[in-house]
This record gives C-alpha cells, structure tokens and sequence, in this order.
C-alpha cells in the first residue's frame, strides 16, 4: 500500500503536490475542467490542514516558445482560484529567484501554482526526460511531495518521479480513489462483465484486449477499429480504415473467442469525412468500395444494448464513431445515454470519451469517469504507472 496524504502532518510544512491541469483550453477558455475539479479534494485538504500549499502542473507539449505562449497556465491559475474561493499566488518561471521567494514567504493555508513544469523541455526536454537535477531542485522547494496527477502518473518525468526520489512521498485522494476503482474491475468485476472499446487504433488497445480478455464476458468492439476486425471476418468494409498488420492479430482472436467479441452488425457510411458529407445507414455487407463507415448503426445500438442491459460492471473506452463531427456522433452518445440509465458499475476511461460525456451531462450518472486517458488504459494493461511506483510504501 502506498503511502497517501493522510499519513503526513501537514501543519507549517510545504507541500508539493503534483497536479495534472493539462485541460483542453482554447484562446484561454478552458473547455473541460472535470480535472481540475477532482483535483480539488486533496488541495483542499491541504489548505485545510494549514500546510504551505506548492503546486506543479503541466499543460500540452512545448516544443517551442509559440507553443509556452499557447500553454502558459495563467488562465488555470484564475479558475483555480475561483474553485477554491480563494487567491491563487501564480510564479510565471520554473525556476529561480522569484519561485524561490515566493515559497519561503508563503503562509500556511496559502496556494502558490508553478509555470507549466513542461516550460523546461524547452528546448532540453528537462521535465519529460526526468533531469536529475531539475527534480532535485524542485525537491529542494519543499518537505513533503504528494502525486495526485493520475493523468500523467505513467510519464516518468522530473516533476512526479524526479521530485519523488529526493522526499517522503504521498498519493493524493484523486490518485487513490482511481487505484481503488480499476483495482476492484482488475480483481472481481461482478459480472458479466463488459468492456466497450472504440476509439482510431487496433494498436492502442491491444494491451488492454491482451490483458482483459480472459476474465470480460463480453467485448464490444465500435469506433474505427472496429473495421479492422470486420476485415478479419472477410467482411467488406468500402474505404473504411484498417491497420493490416493487425488483421491476422484480429482474426485468431475471433476465432478462440466467437462468443465474447461482437462487432458490429451496420454503420453510418459517408464518401467524405466532413460535418455536411451526405452520409445513411447500412448494413456491413452492404459498405461500398468508396464508403468510410464513420459511427456505428442503428441495429449494432440495439445489439449492443441487449449486452449492456444484462451486464453488472461496464468499462468504456474510446469513442464508438467520429463524434466531433455531428452527424458520426450518435452512435457515442446513446450509448452514453444507454449506459447512464443502467443499475451497473460503469466506468469510463479519460480522454475524448470522458470529456464527450462530461460535455454531455453524464458525469453524475457514472459510477467513475477516470481523468486518466493513457494512464487507465495502462493500469488495465496491468502496467506499473512510474509516477505512483515510486511513492514510499506504508
Ligand atoms: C494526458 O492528458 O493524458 C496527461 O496529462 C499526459 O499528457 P501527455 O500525453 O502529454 O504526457
């Protein structure tokens, strides 16, 4: 069992807490801040227990200075405060006098955010390639180092495992009610249990399908790797995408487990991926050599339906059709709506999924809505995540 924040006396010490803000923000409007908000438990506990409260967090990929104007985390700094109900102290370096002063001088119960950590991969990639020193020297900025960034706890970067080796380490409530959540699924999923996988690529989720596909009942497969699969059947899929080195990887595991994996039975096909593209619904034998099958159909939605109705725990990821583009996204959303309805535990995996159902009013109505897109498909890989191995044992 790791160690979590409730093990430390937190009163006068500073507390780093590593925080995972990467949020989609456009023009400085943050569109989704489910991270944020589940972030705020451990924050605020910390605040609660009068600790000098130090917080790192990343936002997008610099690879250049346009890209550290586009991802400067002010703007997260101001909604952190509005969340809080109370001001948030925003050091706009990574390092240095200023960072350095502010820290010696915070009170306790006071919130201070460093600049987006990934300002140091520009242009030496200090904080993704873990930089010996730079984690040291954050180390030295305080007492205690508390890991509640799930979303980017399988990264071994300076700011969760560079920090981490240099003082005594905690995970936050965040990162321990997910352990809890996909450990339960991993261990005694009550059953049957179901697993909905959508989403471009076979690839990403073969580690998933490896790991899971012994102990799920059923695998219903939507989102454009479905097609692959479909090709593995000898179905014709039109234009459709299809990753070929991954059909034979397909096709034996339709073979050992016919019963288990269902595909779908019809598609909405267009000529053209675009929101206007004149688009119908068809069933796979019918997919012409032009059409890219684009959401999943109507018949597949009852199809999976009839699964979903009878399954105890349900675990999705990746979204079942193109849902950014209006026309594509149906197939997403009612099962969004399908499974919300359901008596079952149902937890979703991060990414475009989690915020599609935030977005869509679902939150609630989920047993657990992860903020972890590559970390929760890792952790259901059976992976080891870096960023919570390293955290001291009880
Ligand atoms: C995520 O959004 O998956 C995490 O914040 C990690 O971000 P990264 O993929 O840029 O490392």
């Amino acid at each position: 069992m790791k160690k979590t924040i409730r093990d430390y006396q937190l009163f006068n010490k500073k507390v780093l807490i590593r925080v995972d803000f990467n949020v989609p923000i456009k023009d400085g409007i943050i569109l989704d801040d489910n991270r944020m908000i589940e972030s705020l438990p451990t924050i605020k506990y910390a605040i609660q227990k009068k600790a000098k409260v130090i917080l790192f967090s990343h936002l997008g990929r610099i690879r250049s200075e346009e890209d550290k104007v586009k991802n400067d985390l002010r703007p997260l700094c101001e909604k952190l405060s509005l969340l809080l109900e109370q001001p948030v102290i925003f050091i706009e370096q990574t390092r240095g006098d200023c960072l350095e002063k502010a820290v010696q001088t915070l009170k306790c119960g006071e919130v201070l955010l460093i600049q987006n950590t990934r300002y140091e991969d520009f242009p030496d990639k200090k904080e993704s390639n873990n930089d010996e020193a730079l984690g040291k020297y954050w180390a030295s900025l305080g007492d205690i180092y508390i890991n509640d960034a799930f979303g980017t706890s399988h990264r071994s970067h300076a700011s969760n495992v560079g920090i981490a080796s240099h003082l005594p380490s905690g995970i936050g409530f965040l990162i321990e009610k997910e352990l809890g959540t996909f450990r339960n699924i991993l261990d005694s999923p009550e059953r049957p249990f179901t697993v909905i996988l959508g989403g471009s690529k076979v690839a990403d989720k073969i580690g998933v399908i490896q790991k899971l596909i012994h102990s799920l009942d059923y695998l219903l497969i939507g989102g454009a790797m479905a097609y692959t699969f479909l090709k593995a059947e000898g179905l014709p899929i039109g234009s459709s995408i299809v990753e070929e080195q991954w059909v034979p990887f397909c096709s034996n595991l339709l073979k050992k487990y016919p019963d288990k994996i269902i595909l779908p039975i019809d598609t909405i096909v267009a000529k053209e991926i675009k929101k206007d593209a004149e688009h119908r619904n068809c069933f796979i034998s019918d997919i012409q050599k032009e059409e890219i099958g684009l959401d999943i159909g109507r018949s597949t939605i009852k199809l999976f339906k009839q699964y979903l109705d009878e399954s105890r725990t349900i675990v999705w990821n990746g979204p079942l059709g193109m849902f950014e583009l209006e026309p594509f996204s149906y197939g997403t959303k009612s099962l969004c709506e399908m499974i919300s309805s359901l008596d079952a535990k149902t937890v979703v995996g991060g990414g475009d999924t989690a915020s599609a159902i935030i977005n869509m009013g679902y939150k609630e109505k989920m047993t657990h809505i992860s903020t972890g897109g590559g970390a929760s498909l890792e952790l259901l890989e059976g992976k080891n995540l870096p960023g919570i191995e390293i955290i001291e044992e009880k």
